[in-house]
């Protein structure tokens, strides 16, 4: 069965947009603002940022853009960040990634006060989420959790292997699973045998970035498959899962796209509602 994570991300903006219309009642001369800052023009980000853009203006929130040159300092690029932290009207912040090489992206996200950080890729959030505390999680794997409990997926109890140990998928995916129950492995382009652990798994998660890695016979029967990869192989675009033939023995798959993409921005704007609910002390 496909996870439709259009679907449901669509589902998601919808009751998004109504909470908004509520808030808009009660605060009706404020705006929910995220600011979005954008370093340099990579190809990717561009995308990834107008989309941003266009969905927060679909359920009522204020986008605000603030681009800079990529020969930008970095005590310059902080300036920036510390003028939003200080802006009454700024709900969240966050920094487009990747930065240039020139700058450290940790010390630039570490600028963001933790109230604003949206993301939650700064260590003060990503130390929150480690130790089990209240946080802003990260859009990408929280939005994946959120998903497998729209299906009725339980983890409690589980084998889920993450492929990946990104600081913005891997890392954090493999500690929410953990706060569902779920027995977790961690595994990455490094590991030995990488199908001794995907065999095992009852849930599969794969960011690893390389187009079709995981194949029919790296999977047990009717294990869940998602798939964060967004690859272009031969101009099309593909995960890190091989589809067509996975999806012949798993339960449920993500396509790709379609599947995982779409939930990183709805749950980054959920992120930014409840930023603006907390700073108004609601
Ligand atoms: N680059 C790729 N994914 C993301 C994301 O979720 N947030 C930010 N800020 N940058 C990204």
């Amino acid at each position: 069965m496909i996870l439709d994570g259009k679907k449901y991300a669509n589902e998601v903006k919808l009751e998004l947009k109504n909470k908004i219309d509520e808030i808009k009642k009660i605060y009706p001369e404020k705006e929910i603002t995220l600011s979005i800052v954008l370093v340099g023009n990579n190809e990717a980000s561009e995308i990834y940022v107008r989309n941003k853009i266009k969905t927060c203006s679909l359920v009522g929130i204020k986008a605000s853009l603030i681009r800079v040159d990529e020969t930008i300092t970095e005590e310059a690029l902080k300036e920036i960040i510390r003028k939003l932290n200080s802006d009454e009207k700024v709900n969240g912040i966050i920094v487009q990634l990747p930065l240039p090489k020139h700058l450290k992206e940790q010390t630039i996200i570490d600028e963001i006060a933790e109230k604003k950080d949206v993301d939650g890729f700064s260590t003060i959030s990503k130390g929150k989420l480690l130790s089990g505390a209240e946080a802003f999680y990260p859009a990408t794997p929280y939005g994946i959790i959120r998903l497998l409990k729209h299906y009725n997926i339980d983890m409690c109890g589980k084998h889920a292997v993450v492929v990946g140990r990104s600081n913005i998928v891997g890392k954090p995916m493999a500690l929410l699973l953990l706060n569902e129950n779920a027995t977790v492995t961690i595994a990455h382009s490094k590991t030995n045998n990488l199908e001794d652990y995907t065999k095992e798994a009852d849930i599969l998660v794969v960011a690893v970035g390389k187009a079709k890695l995981i194949t029919k016979d790296m999977v047990k029967e009717n294990a869940v498959i998602i798939d964060v990869g967004m690859n272009r192989k031969d101009g099309v675009l593909c995960g890190d899962v091989g589809f067509l033939e996975v999806s012949q023995i798993a339960s449920y798959i993500t396509p790709v796209p379609g599947g995982v993409g779409p939930l990183t921005i709805v749950y980054l704007l959920e992120n930014t509602i409840k930023a603006f609910l907390k700073q108004n002390n609601k």
